[in-house]
């Protein structure tokens, strides 16, 4: 069953059409990349998925339901969640309240509610608390709880935006480029975490440049070039495709980064 699916996508800047009649359906439960060459329309699609653009023609399904167009915090709290290619974190708050604010999206007094120290909004809290520890936990950030933003490593820094995405309760989530800036090792822990994401019943959407990444954990892996889908198949048949050979450039390309 597809839990998200684009039918006919299209977004035009001006003269550009960043995003070109795209079709594509990703399976519930599965992990599903979406790759091609800077500036392809990769993220553009996400910002379409997530409310942020809305397409110029054809539409998005979540759940079987129409929802373009439909404002980015609606689409939150029905369990459509991201991390962004530039992180977007708050550099001054801690590591457990910049997941706090993932969270409010799940209780019923919203995001007020969740600082301030009403009696009646204690249990609450305490709730969202040990929800927060567990997500840290998760993404291995436990120690991590008490510093600022700002003082996390890079891709610590990329762990804490997943765990701020999987405390709204997703049922997919969108990571934008997770690897960037990961040392090899961060690496191989990252994805065992988007695999450990995917056994909590999390769809995991992708964007991602690391091949290795990719071709390690997805199921089915989406090829865009221009804004248009050039090839969709199992990591193995991707990476014999000859569109997609030639939108990298040539084999060369694929040999070193497509083992
Ligand atoms: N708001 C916007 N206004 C005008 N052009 C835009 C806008 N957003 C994206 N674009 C253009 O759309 C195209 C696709 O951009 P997008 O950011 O989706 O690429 P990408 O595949 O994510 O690339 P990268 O791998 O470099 O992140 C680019 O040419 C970009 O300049
Ligand atoms: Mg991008």
């Amino acid at each position: 069953m597809a839990v998200l699916e684009l039918k006919q996508a299209t977004i035009k800047f001006g003269g550009l059409v960043a995003v070109d009649s795209v079709d594509m359906e990703v399976k519930k439960g599965t992990i599903h990349a979406l790759i091609g060459p800077n500036g392809a329309g990769k993220s553009t699609i996400f910002n379409l998925i997530t409310g942020i653009y809305k397409p110029t023609s054809g539409s998005i399904f979540f759940e079987g339901n129409q929802v373009d167009g439909t404002p980015t915090y609606k689409l939150t709290s029905v369990g459509i969640a991201r991390t962004f290619q530039n992180i977007r974190l708050f550099d001054d708050l801690t590591v457990l309240d910049n997941v706090k604010i993932g969270i409010h999206t799940r209780v019923k007094s919203g995001l007020l509610g969740a600082f301030t120290k009403m009696p009646s909004q204690q249990k609450e809290e305490k709730w969202i608390e040990e929800q927060v520890l567990e997500e840290l936990d998760f993404m291995n950030l436990y120690e991590k709880r008490d510093e600022l933003s700002k003082n996390l490593s890079y891709g610590e820094q990329r762990r804490l935006e997943i765990a701020r995405a999987l405390a709204s309760n997703p049922k997919i989530i969108l990571l934008d480029e997770p690897a960037a800036g990961m040392n090899p090792q961060e690496k191989v822990s990252l994805m065992q975490m988007i695999n450990a994401i995917r056994e909590r019943d999390v769809t995991v959407f992708l964007v991602e440049h690391d091949m290795k990444v990719v071709m390690g954990i997805s199921d089915t892996v989406s090829v865009l070039d221009y804004g248009k889908k050039i090839a969709e198949g199992s990591p193995e048949e991707v990476k014999n495709n000859e569109d997609v050979i030639a939108a990298y450039l040539g084999a060369d390309y694929l040999k070193t980064h497509m083992k």
